[in-house]
């Protein structure tokens, strides 16, 4: 799946030799997310991605940039639910260097595409921890709209933060 500075592909065994692992390591990634609490090898990447790739109900790919065929990130789907129809949005941009380049959006459009027009979900959400500007304009630029806020759902930085709980339905991405 392809956009202008990026496309998306299946991850394979030779980005766990790349630097996959260690953007987990990255507090300024990790800054809003439920990740980055218990340091990250290449045997746990491993394992995740083995968990990844063989569960019915997860589905992630690697984020390249087109101009250095470059792996930057990983954008996935999780907890897709079959009878319900709808999956959570994930996305990880992990060289920090290709950060505000419009990478994200586009990994973003790309994935809730092949949600909707290749998986036929009914429904894809994300959740985006309070500050995380960038994310929140991922969403709301492929047209999911900020359904509310759920308090003290992350521990980070020795306090409890809010989470935005952006949500789209199939014609919301359609209309956008
Ligand atoms: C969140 C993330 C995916 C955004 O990707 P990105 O490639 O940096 O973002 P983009 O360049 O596509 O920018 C998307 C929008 O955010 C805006 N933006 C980018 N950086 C910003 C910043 N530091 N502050 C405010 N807005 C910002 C852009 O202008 C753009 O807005 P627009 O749609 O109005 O033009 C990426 O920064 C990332 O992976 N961060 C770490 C992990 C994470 O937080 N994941 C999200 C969990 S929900």
């Amino acid at each position: 799946m392809e956009a202008e500075g990026i496309y998306l592909r299946p991850p394979d065994e030779k980005d766990l030799e790349g630097h996959w692992y260690s953007w987990l390591n990255d507090m300024a990634v990790t800054k809003y997310q439920n990740k980055g609490i218990f340091p990250n090898t290449r045997e746990k990447q491993r394992e995740y991605y083995n968990s990844v790739m063989n569960s019915k109900n997860d589905v992630i790919f690697a984020i390249v940039e087109k101009k250095g065929d470059r792996h930057i990130g990983s954008v996935g789907l999780h907890k897709i639910d079959w009878v319900h129809r709808s999956a959570e949005l994930g996305i990880l941009v992990g060289e920090k260097e290709f950060w505000g380049k419009g990478y994200g959006k586009e990994a973003w459009r790309l994935i809730t595409d092949y949600g909707f027009n290749v998986l036929n979900l009914h429904r894809i959400y994300a959740l985006v921890m309070e500050g995380n500007a960038s994310s929140a304009k991922c969403a709301e630029g492929n047209g999911f709209r900020k359904e509310g806020e759920i308090r003290d759902v992350f521990y980070k930085n020795g306090k409890y933060h809010k989470v935005l709980y952006f949500n789209a339905l199939r014609e919301d991405f359609k209309n956008k």
